[in-house]
């Protein structure tokens, strides 16, 4: 116990230390926090979704055609019609020829990576994947080569040196804390080269790239090449699950082998409903997924004209590079008391000196607030020396 309190006041003085915030309203661009209405800026709800009337009304619908609870894992009694066509849905959506949902997207990473993969396996890993690729890596038992972030050449140069028996190649799609693309054209190419298989997590680019918001694989064309494309239905698709999309015959065996898919308690049936008809939207609203993108790129660019570090990216998470853990809390304290809660990012989130505010935008911000936002972002990042001025 001494070294767990010493553990902790360590993470308090280094700037470490997390704590909730506790919401009392709906995730919208605005939102009650603690009491107080603020501008939410470092929510998933891409597309603004989470609120929409019409996924209220078939959640409500649902309950009261299935009840609440799934009342058993997908291979006991836990499975409904609409896991069914929710499968087909993302197959469809995905243009793959099947698909299994997963509860969430952390399980269904862990679950097919350790389902897939074992001491025969050689897995190559951009550096900057999300956690649970990684733990599922680790659970796998497979030999696991990290690669510089999206460094092509350094790939190739490590597939030469530890390629083995069966390899992989995995990447997130858009990469969460950073909000860049992976270069999947590429990483197809080597993968064709080199004989691998691949996978990629899309959750941050559903909704977001690609034609009708499918996703990265679709932005880059393609689908047909990726063997595994895995994603998430919390963000964008604004529910809840995991899924993986592929060919029948690794679905089939999914479904059979993977661990955190059979053991667990199927989500309920509204989540489902829900999920089924915020993909229909997406399919259907590219107005949305414009507004959203032309948001981001003025909101980056006004930030970049004050003398911000921000990486540059094509979605709608924006990164403003603090470097210092300390003093991006600071900056996100100042931005909270000012009415804009944008959480700070730090270590181990991400690597040592990058700490930052992982701004994200909604299709359903209104530039008014966001106008407000760019005001208090300049004057306390004057305030706090991160900008000159
Ligand atoms: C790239 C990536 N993969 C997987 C996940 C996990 O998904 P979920 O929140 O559905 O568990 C997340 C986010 O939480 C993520 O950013």
């Amino acid at each position: 116990m001494e070294n767990i309190s010493k553990y902790v006041s360590n993470m308090k003085e280094n700037g470490l230390y997390r704590e909730f915030k506790y919401l009392n309203s709906g995730q919208g661009p605005k939102a009650l926090v603690e009491g107080r209405e603020i501008i939410l800026l470092g929510s998933n709800n891409y597309l603004g979704l989470c609120d929409d009337v019409r996924l209220k009304e078939v959640a409500i619908r649902a309950v009261k055609e299935y009840g609440v609870g799934s009342g058993g894992s997908r291979l006991t009694t836990g499975s409904y019609d609409l896991h069914k066509k929710l499968e087909e849905k993302i197959a469809n959506f995905k243009g793959t020829e099947d698909a299994l949902v997963f509860n969430t997207g952390y399980m269904a990473n862990v679950g097919i990576l350790s389902a897939l993969c074992d001491k025969k396996w050689v897995i190559f890993c951009d550096k900057y994947n999300h956690a649970s690729i990684i733990d599922g890596c680790l659970l796998s038992g497979a030999k696991l080569v990290r690669y510089r972030h999206c460094d092509m050449d350094d790939l190739e140069r490590k597939i030469n040196m530890y390629k083995g028996k069966v390899n992989l190649i995995v990447t997130d799609g858009v990469f969460s804390m950073d909000g860049d693309v992976a270069p999947l054209d590429h990483i197809v190419k080597l993968a064709k080269k080199y004989d691998m298989f691949t996978m990629v997590d899309d959750a941050h680019g559903v909704g977001v790239l690609g034609e009708k918001g499918s996703g990265t694989c679709s932005y880059f064309g393609v689908n047909k090449d990726i063997d595994m494309q895995i994603g998430t239905l919390s963000k964008a698709i604004a529910s809840i699950g995991g899924y993986v999309a592929g060919k029948k015959e690794m679905i089939d065996y999914m479904k059979n082998v993977s661990r955190s898919f059979i053991f667990s308690t199927a989500l309920p049936p509204a989540s489902i409903a829900v999920s089924l008809k915020a993909i229909e939207i997406i399919e259907k609203d590219k107005d949305r997924r414009q507004k959203l993108i032309e948001l981001s790129n003025w909101f980056k660019g006004e930030l970049k004209a004050m003398g911000f570090h921000i990486t540059d990216t094509i979605t709608p998470i924006i990164p403003a590079i603090i470097g210092d853990a300390k003093k991006a809390t600071l900056f996100s304290e100042s931005l909270l008391e000012e009415g804009i809660y944008v959480p700070a990012i730090r270590p181990p989130t991400v690597q040592k000196g990058t700490a930052r505010l992982r701004i994200s935008l909604m299709a359903t911000h209104r530039s008014k607030d966001l106008e407000y936002v760019l005001k208090v972002m300049q004057f306390h990042g004057k305030r706090l020396k991160i900008i000159e001025g």
